[in-house]
């Protein structure tokens, strides 16, 4: 079946960017000139969903904007004729990415209590899930290929990456038998393991496919590490009886909650970049022989 809607929890505080996170949404920091969310946004649609839920929670009504029409900006870009053609072609082609829709989470009880906030919207449909401060970039949109691992195993898709041992105690871990050469099956996972405790060096990388399954299992679900409902407590269960699937994305995954992992960013899109790629190149060429 294919994965058509998505949610995007994006009501976390964000306290460890903080001050800038004060009144500005982590998921609107951007990387050069686009907001964490849009690329995430892009991704989904990209990968054929078309109806989102972004959570939000107090002081991020900034994300509606974003998606909302802006009409003087519009007709000052349309005025303007070829000079801001392609910038005018850039802010109308938000406007059919994908039907967005926006719910607060009026506390910050956890990640698995934002996603339950889209119990009703997801219905019996399985859905994706894409953390607002996981942006993957890359060739192939990661949340495609784990939709289409789901399509293939029939399971519940995690999206990992192999990390260092202090990695892996900030995320999850999961138990991983390899199945191909970046798939596996996972049979448990925990939360923010201790070095003793954890499964593998392959945590959870913002990016899961699940059925609506999770919800029941997620409103049993008892405040787990942090005082939070945490999404791999519920997803645990999940792994443990009928299994689940991890797919090693073959993108780029940045933590956009996390302050060197926004530099390091913005510094390997820039390098992407066309109009000034190469200068960054010279630029960081330079600095290096001074340090
Ligand atoms: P994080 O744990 O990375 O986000 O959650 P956080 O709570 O903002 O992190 P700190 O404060 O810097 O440690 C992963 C995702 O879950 C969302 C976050 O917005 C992020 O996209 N989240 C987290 C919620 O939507 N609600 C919550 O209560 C917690």
């Amino acid at each position: 079946m294919k994965i058509k809607k998505a949610v995007i929890p994006a009501a976390g505080l964000g306290t460890r960017i903080l001050p800038v996170t004060k009144a500005m949404p982590k998921e609107m920091l951007p990387i050069i000139d686009k907001p964490a969310i849009q690329y995430i946004v892009e991704e989904a649609a990209s990968s054929g969903i078309t109806e989102i839920m972004i959570i939000t929670s107090r002081g991020k009504s900034i994300l509606e904007d974003h998606f909302d029409r802006a009409p003087e900006l519009e007709q000052k870009l349309l005025e303007s004729g070829e000079a801001k053609k392609e910038l005018y072609d850039s802010i109308m082609s938000m406007n059919s990415l994908a039907n967005i829709y926006f719910v607060r989470q009026q506390e910050p009880k956890g990640l698995g209590h934002a996603i339950l906030l889209a119990k009703e919207f997801i219905g019996n449909d399985p859905f994706a899930v894409l953390y607002g401060d996981d942006v993957v970039t890359g060739e192939v949109p990661a949340i495609s290929e784990l939709c289409d691992a789901f399509e293939k195993y029939g399971k519940c898709v995690v999206g990992v990456k192999e990390v260092p041992d202090e990695i892996v105690r900030k995320c999850s871990s999961v138990k991983a038998d390899k199945i191909t050469d970046n798939i596996f099956s996972v049979s448990d996972m925990n939360e923010k393991p201790l070095p003793e405790e954890k499964f593998s060096n392959y945590a959870i990388m913002g990016r899961c496919v699940l059925t609506p399954e999770i919800f029941g299992l997620l409103e049993k679900t008892e405040r787990g590490a942090g005082g939070e409902i945490q999404l791999t407590d519920a997803m645990k269960v999940i792994a443990r009886t009928e299994g689940m699937t991890a797919v090693e994305f073959s993108g780029i995954r940045h933590d956009m909650g996390d302050k060197f992992e926004i530099l390091k960013a913005c510094i390997e899109e820039g390098l992407r970049r066309e109009e000034f790629g190469d200068d960054l190149k010279k630029y960081i060429k330079q600095l290096a022989e001074k340090i």
